[in-house]
């Protein structure tokens, strides 16, 4: 039965789409059937997993999934061994209102994704950068939240806005989400600041697990950019190493 992770955080451009893409690589990597949605309208995960198919799924992806007008075993894609995907559309962001004008709108991922959760070991969903109801689906549909965050003021004091959401849904949809842990990303030794936001970020969250720390590489985006996960691009490389003992930390938290 499959675990559900969201890959959360209201702030765009911290790592979301790029933590997605590679924890779902390295899972499988490890033998474990990953399942990747989509439910950003930017679609930059399924671009990445897909290339220019992502124009073949106008009528069956995540946002037609959510209004039923196709049935989650028509809208998975399988990307290679272990690693399949329920696509994002350029027509999501026009399914927004349907959706939100629709009955019991707020379980409607939640529901779709029922039938296959048996097929797999991890459902991973990367989300917008926005307070929506796509994030609002995607949290009720979860049974972690793992999110990734730069070590930058704001940053870290940004952390508050995605705990209020996350306690929002505990009392309204889902009381039994969790948080799996905050992934600094985009480190950097150069200088001092950020390791000072590591410290700070321990003692303003106490409580918050923190996992392994992912360092800026330049290869991370050359890799993005070409639509290829880091152990296809630099498997030797120190930011291919982050990934695989994250997995590894992921996989010692959720499996036990
Ligand atoms: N650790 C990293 N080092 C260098 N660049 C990174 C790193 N993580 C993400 N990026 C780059 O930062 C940009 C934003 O990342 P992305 O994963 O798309 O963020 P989000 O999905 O949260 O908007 C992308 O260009 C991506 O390649
Ligand atoms: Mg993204």
């Amino acid at each position: 039965m499959a675990v559900v992770i969201s890959v959360a955080n209201q702030k765009g451009g911290v790592g979301k789409t790029t933590l997605t893409m590679n924890l779902a690589y390295a899972l499988s990597a490890m033998g474990r059937k990953v399942l990747v949605v989509d439910i950003d309208p930017q679609f930059n995960l399924t671009f990445g997993l897909i290339g220019m198919d992502v124009l073949q799924y106008g009528n069956s992806n995540v946002g037609t999934l959510m209004t039923r007008e196709s049935d989650i075993e028509d809208t998975i894609v399988e990307v290679r061994e272990n690693l399949h995907l329920v696509p994002s559309h350029l027509n999501l962001s026009a399914k927004e209102i349907e959706i939100i004008n629709a009955y019991n709108r707020e379980r409607r991922l939640e529901k779709a994704l029922l039938p296959v959760l048996p097929d797999y070991d991890y459902v991973l969903i990367d989300n917008p950068p926005s307070m929506g109801i796509f994030l609002v689906n995607s949290l009720t549909a979860s049974d972690y939240v793992l999110i990734p965050l730069e070590l930058s003021y704001f940053g870290v004091i940004g952390m508050q806005l995605m705990f209020n959401l996350m306690r929002m849904i505990r009392q309204e949809t889902n009381e039994n989400l969790k948080l799996l842990g905050l992934v600094p990303n985009k480190f950097t030794r150069q200088t001092k600041v950020p390791k000072m936001r590591l410290k700070e970020l321990r003692e303003t969250y106490p409580d918050a697990p923190i996992l392994t720390t992912i360092p800026k590489a330049i290869a991370l985006e050359k890799a993005q950019s070409q639509g290829m996960s880091i152990f296809e691009f630099e498997g030797d490389g120190r930011a291919a190493r982050a990934f695989k003992k994250l997995a590894r930390e992921v996989v010692e938290i959720v499996e036990g």
